[in-house]
């Protein structure tokens, strides 16, 4: 009898040691889970560890390990059977790509508010979820983009080139060495004024600016926190000595500043863009720089980006360029990483997502 107890209780020390303790069903449960998690292309490795902790939790995530933009090839490849994608605006997200995916892809989260890298009707047409991170970046590019009005209004980076290259030398205090328009009094007109456009007119009125003007497609109740007059496209151009444009790009909006629009600008006016390169044609830009149809441009971006570094616009003294930082503050582009990477574990688990976009 005692030898029979003993057997049983050997036996349920066997079972109790591989299946029933709590600590190897949690083990078992983890390993089932893990070979369930659905799959996530993150494009490059250089993205906040707070937002891939946010994806590991919940998904298989393949990073990708350079700090540089995914390679068309790698990326066709890559995204082959995944359900998620982290995307960024250098990722052109077109038929190709969605045809490799498969199926299966369920949710493209991009690190950014503009969209026009990613072809939203072939994403629509396969119900994929598509996630951005509006809001979170307009103070850091409503910022930005006053940054490089100032520059740009007052010749802040030929100024400092003045010093290396002997012009301070030799001019000294000039009285009109250096001048440029500054802000007092000046007429400005926003291209679109959404999150960005409406920010950036906040934070200009201070500089004792005549008023502001707007164009779009319709008239904004927002303006009348900036006492904004909505006007046509025409208007803003013929009227404005600051032009910022602030719109995204779309197939309306694409090359909206060509030879005519430049022709129709102040000849003091200056232009800043930190919306799209492709807002702009760039060749009649680059005329309207050189010949004096306008006094200067700020640029945050461009087409193409990265842009060449022996290209035409670098050489023009009257050009400010920076390399598309608009929303280049730690704090922010670690929030647009969160919420991108929320924006995917959400949509994957069915629930809504920070900020959906369709
Ligand atoms: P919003 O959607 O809040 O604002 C865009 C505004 O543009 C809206 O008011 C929209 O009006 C208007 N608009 C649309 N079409 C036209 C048009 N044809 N002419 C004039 N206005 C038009 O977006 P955000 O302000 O958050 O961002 C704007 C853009 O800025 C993004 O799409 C992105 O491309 C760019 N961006 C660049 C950054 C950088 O680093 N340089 C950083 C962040 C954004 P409506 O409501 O009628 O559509
Ligand atoms: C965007 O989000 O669209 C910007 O261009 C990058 O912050």
């Amino acid at each position: 009898m005692l030898r029979y107890f003993h057997k049983i209780s050997i036996a349920r020390n066997v079972v109790d040691s591989w299946v029933l303790k709590p600590t190897h069903v949690r083990r078992f449960a983890t390993t089932s889970q893990r070979m369930n998690k659905p799959k996530v292309l993150v494009t490059r490795g250089d993205i906040p560890k707070s937002a891939i902790s946010i994806l590991e939790e919940k998904c298989e995530v393949e990073l990708m390990p350079d700090h540089s933009p995914i390679s068309r090839i790698d990326l066709l490849n890559k995204i082959s059977g995944k359900d998620g994608l982290f995307c960024l605006l250098t990722d052109k997200i077109d038929h190709e790509v969605l045809e490799k995916a498969g199926p299966q892809l369920k949710v493209i989260g991009t690190m950014s508010v503009g969209y026009d890298h990613l072809d939203i009707n072939e994403i629509k047409k396969r119900n994929i979820s598509v996630g951005y991170t509006p809001n979170v970046l307009t103070a850091a590019t409503a910022e930005l983009t006053v940054a490089l009005t100032l520059a740009t209004t007052r010749r802040l980076f030929e100024a400092h080139d003045e010093i290396t290259n002997g012009g301070w030398a030799k001019y000294a205090w000039g009285p009109l060495w250096m001048c440029g328009g500054g802000l007092v009094g000046a007429k400005v007109g926003i291209v679109g004024l959404g999150s960005i456009g409406l920010a950036v007119a906040k934070r200009l009125l201070p500089f004792d600016i005549a008023k502001i003007m707007y164009c779009g497609r319709q008239e904004k109740s927002e303006a009348a926190q900036v006492s904004g007059e909505y006007v046509t496209f025409d208007h803003l151009l013929s009227e404005s000595d600051v032009v910022i444009i602030t719109c995204p790009l779309n197939d309306a909006t694409r090359n909206m500043f060509g030879p005519a629009q430049f022709a129709s600008m102040k000849s003091n006016a200056v232009l800043i863009n930190t919306s799209r390169g492709g807002v702009v044609d760039q060749s009649a830009l680059v005329h309207a720089l050189k010949t004096g149809q306008i006094t200067a441009a700020g640029l945050d971006v461009m087409t193409p980006e990265p842009l060449p570094v022996d290209h035409e616009l670098t050489q023009l003294k009257n050009c400010v360029l920076i390399p598309h930082i608009g929303s280049a503050t730690l704090q922010t582009r670690t929030t647009m990483a969160t919420m991108t990477a929320q924006n995917i574990v959400n949509a994957l688990e069915g629930k809504p997502m920070p900020a959906q976009l369709c």
